[in-house]
Formats: structure tokens, sequence, C-alpha cells
């Protein structure tokens, strides 16, 4: 038996609340598809289920899967898809052919072929917000590792009173600041787009220029999406800026960093320390060449809690439902 449910007629990706939305009214059975290689945990799955039952659909789920061919068979006949860091490129979008909507449940969405998504008439969403806390509580752990020196037992640092540098102050950066003042740190960040005001309301100094953030802060704390902007910047002219004993936390994207030139300069300054939520594609020279002051977690990890999982995973299923039953494309990003 088929279940009834509304899509617009014509282009999703243009509407806009202004725009009168058409409506017609589909017989078939919807199919979501919760394709997730690094799985959600089991409330998450099962709240999930719950949204997408209730609103008559049907949840499919393709966990822990290794091979690109799973994700491909899997999506050839779905309405919806929920992913995290799953690569959803021009391949999958093309195997699937009834596709209307893709849900990253997390931020970032470097991980999706916008341009190819946008080609085919899908929308594209994230859910940002629902896991900043997750990250945000790795970052500032990562730095007491760091500062303590990886609990070897020897001497180390105290957070209080240090200077950390947020390198953009969206809602994971937000998260960071909070808790870092919890700390006594002193605040900085830095952000492209977000007014400066916005950022002295949270009790933030607001740096005008990147290479200032770098030059005044003991640890810099990344922020910023993977984008052909940001690719490689974090690099050595930045680095070199930071002061003695300086700590470098990624919790972003590993594409970020200009690793080749972020290991030099470690190579160089025996205090300078890295810890990555992300691990290196030149990992085995970092934890050759600096193995005391080099941390990575083997798989990321930074969003990988119950509540972040419940947040992001039951937020992107709502989100389809609200798209498919009512045309709300708010959170989508290929506009
Ligand atoms: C995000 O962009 O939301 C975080 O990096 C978490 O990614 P994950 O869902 O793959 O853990």
């Amino acid at each position: 038996m088929g279940f009834s449910y509304l899509i617009p007629v014509g282009n999703p990706i243009n509407h806009t609340k202004s725009k009168k939305i058409e409506w017609t009214t589909v017989l078939t059975t919807m199919k979501v598809l919760l394709a997730t290689e690094k799985p959600f945990a089991k409330a998450a799955v099962d709240g999930i289920r719950k949204e997408i039952e209730q609103a008559g659909y049907k949840l499919e789920l393709l966990e822990k899967y290794t091979q690109k061919a799973e994700l491909l068979n899997a999506v050839a006949d779905a309405d919806a898809l929920i992913v995290r860091s799953d690569i959803v490129d021009a391949e999958v979008l093309d195997h699937a052919k009834q596709l209307k909507i893709v849900v990253r449940a997390g931020a970032g969405y470097d991980n999706i072929d916008l341009q190819a998504a946008t080609a085919k008439n899908v929308v594209v969403m994230n859910t940002p917000g629902q896991n900043s806390n997750a990250v945000a509580e790795l970052a500032i752990g990562m730095m007491i590792y760091a500062f303590r020196n990886f609990y070897n037992g020897t001497t180390g640092l105290e957070l209080k009173g240090k200077k950390i540098g947020l390198h953009a102050f969206g809602n994971v950066g937000r998260c960071v600041a909070k808790i870092a003042k919890g700390f006594g740190m002193e605040v900085y960040a830095y952000d492209a787009f977000c007014p400066a005001e916005a950022i002295e309301k949270e009790g933030v100094k607001c740096v005008k220029e990147v290479p200032e953030l770098y030059k005044t802060c003991d640890i810099v704390s990344l922020h910023i999406p993977a984008t052909n902007e940001t690719k490689n910047s974090i690099n050595r002219a930045l680095l070199s800026l930071m002061p003695k004993n300086a700590l470098l936390v990624n919790t972003a994207r590993k594409e970020v960093v200009n690793e080749q030139e972020l290991l030099q300069l470690m190579q160089e300054r025996t205090d300078f320390k890295y810890v990555t939520d992300n691990k290196p594609d030149l990992h085995e020279s970092f934890a050759k060449e600096c193995a005391d002051r080099y941390f990575t977690t083997p798989k990321k990890m930074g969003a990988q809690t119950q509540e972040a999982n419940i947040n992001a995973g039951i937020a992107a299923a709502k989100q389809i439902v609200d798209f498919c039953v009512n045309g709300n494309t708010r959170f989508q990003v290929n506009k």
C-alpha cells in the first residue's frame, strides 16, 4: 500500500516563503534512507524512525558500510537521504533517480556535491548547531590533554589565564567561547562574516585581521568550514606568528591546514603542539617527527555523543518531513 504525500510542482530549489508553492498529491511509498558509515547511537536511530514513520514514510538503514557500491545500491529508490560525513558526489546523485532531498545531519556539508545536487533539483540541507556542544567539549578536552603533556605525568600548563583564539565564531566557536570563559581564559575571535558587535556581546574580543588572532593567542581553535577559500589557508605564515608554547586545535577539517608547512614549522619549533580530530594525510610524519607534541583521534569523534546524535539525527528527520509536507526549505544550503 502506498502513502500519500505532498510534493511541490516544479523546481523545489526555487522555493521561497514569499513565492506561492503549487502542490500536488502523489500516491507512493516514500523511502528515507539513513546512510551512515559512522552510525548514530541507537537512541538517535529510534528517534529518527519515530519521526519518519509518524509521517507515514519508510525508513531504511545503511550503517557501517564499507563500499561505495552499497550506497549506490541503497540510494537508487530513495526519496530522501540522511547522511553524516558520507560522500554524496555526482555518482551517488546519478544513481538516486527519485531523490528530492539530502540532509547532512551535522554542520559541514563539504561532503556533498552541491552543484550536482542543484543540477538534479535535489535540495540539500544541514542541521546547524545541533552537534556544536559535543564538538566544543572535545576541543576543550584536547586542549587540556595537550597542555598536560598528553597525560605523561610531566609538568604541564593550565588553561586559566591563557589567550584562546577562535578562528570563526559560528555555533561551535560560540560554544567553545562559553566553556573557555568558565575556565578563566581570555577569549578572542575572528570571523569574516559575523559583525564585531555580535562577537563582543558574548564577552569575546573581536579581532579584525586573521594574523592578529594568531599573533595574540596561546591557543588557536579552528572552526572554519572547508571551502575553496579556506583549504590550506592555515599555513606557515600564520602559524609562525603564534607565541611560545603555542597550540593549534583542529576540530574543523583537515583540508584547511597546510600540513606540509605545519610539519616543517613543528620540526623547527619544538614548543609548538598540534591536536586534531581529523587525522592528517601526513599522520605518519607528524607521529614520527613530533611524537610528543602531536595527537589525533583514531576516527573523527567531535560529534560522536549520544546527545549530538539525537539532536542532529532527529532534526534531519523533522526537516525532511517539513520539506515534504510544507515545502519548508529554511536550512537549504544549495539555494
Ligand atoms: C559536522 O560537520 O557536523 C561535524 O564535523 C561532525 O561530523 P560527523 O557527523 O561526520 O561526525
